[in-house]
């Protein structure tokens, strides 16, 4: 069955229904498939996307660029520094600007309300490439990659979310995971656990949707059985640097590491992270992390980043057969 999401944007999981994700991720395997075996229908010829990032990005802009070439597009890429972006211009106007001449808005910055204020004033559909609360493309290849890799409908399988919950990465997995009526277990100190009134509002889904929730600050408990462990980075793009210590202090504890794979007493636990990590010293960031502060691998070892429980390449590549299904479903 499909359901029509045609000229609408994807600004949180959370607006979408269930079956709405549930039809992505099913298309993205779709289009996957005929990626692979070279039989393609471009389904966005004509169409202009302007991509914006007011932040960095390797992942989402390479998974955007690509998706909408392969599918007979043209991208517009604009950051900060090459346009009026915030200086010149507000945003509000730039957003006017841009629904006049583009057919949908893929945005990357600071606070949801701004991706929001940009879907209102293009009038065009408005995908959010990241925001401080939401990170909702990274999600829908992250829900993709666990059912390839899991082997079993998304409802029979349980991942654990390392590490500061309360951001973009914590929040939007566990959202996802609901939908998909997972067994979703976030593990973090108190203090950096999602927000109540999201959690408050995913416990009323999970009836629905038959999810399993659970908030467990200790990782050796948390992690029991798990299919999937998913960490992040623990300082986020824009918070300050001089978080660096607190941050460690709280999370060395949930670091992903070869003893807490194996307290999942799963020897099929898969290793997950949306990229980039600091398992290594190969980074400016992880060499200033370990001058300043000692540890040269922090959210994840190296030893469990480059082992065969590491899926992190084919999530990344997920990225672009998801974003393109997203694409596809509300433009194509
Ligand atoms: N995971 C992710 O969003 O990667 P980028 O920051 O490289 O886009």
């Amino acid at each position: 069955m499909s359901f029509n999401l045609r000229n609408r944007g994807l600004l949180d999981l959370e607006s979408f229904e269930p079956r709405d994700v549930r039809f992505l991720i099913d298309l993205a395997a779709e289009l996957k498939r005929t990626k692979y075996v070279g039989n393609e229908q471009p389904r966005l010829k004509g169409k202009n996307i302007a991509l914006v990032f007011e932040k960095p990005s390797t992942r989402t802009r390479c998974a955007f660029e690509v998706a909408v070439h392969d599918q007979g597009g043209h991208v517009t890429y604009l950051d900060s520094a090459g346009s009026q972006l915030g200086k010149k211009e507000s945003l509000k106007d730039t957003a006017r600007v841009l629904g006049r001449m583009f057919d949908g808005i893929e945005y990357r910055g600071f606070h949801q309300s701004v991706v929001e204020e940009i879907a209102r004033s293009s009038h065009v559909p408005v995908w959010n490439g990241l925001t401080d609360e939401a990170h909702p493309t990274q999600v829908l290849a992250d829900l993709l990659t666990m059912e390839e890799f899991g082997e079993m409908p998304l409802h029979k399988l349980s991942f654990c979310y390392l590490g500061d919950a309360r951001f973009n990465m914590g929040c939007s997995l566990l959202v996802g995971g609901v939908q998909m009526g997972m067994d979703v277990r976030i593990c973090s100190p108190k203090a950096l656990q999602p927000p109540k009134e999201l959690l408050d509002r995913m416990q009323v889904l999970a009836l629905r949707t038959g999810a399993r929730i659970s908030i467990e600050p200790n990782p050796m408990s948390a992690v029991k059985d798990a299919d999937f462990l998913y960490t992040d980075v623990w300082v986020s793009m824009g918070e300050p640097q001089d978080v660096w210590k607190q941050r460690i202090d709280e999370l060395l504890p949930y670091q992903v590491n070869a003893q807490l794979m194996q307290a999942t007493g799963n020897a099929r636990t898969k290793f997950m992270h949306c990229l980039p990590a600091y398992h290594n010293l190969e980074t400016e960031v992880g060499r200033m992390v370990h001058e300043s502060f000692g540890p040269s691998e922090l959210e994840v070892t190296d030893e469990v980043f480059e082992s065969e429980a590491s899926i992190v390449f084919t999530q990344a590549e997920n990225r672009m057969h998801t974003i393109k299904a997203v694409l596809v479903a509300t433009l194509g």
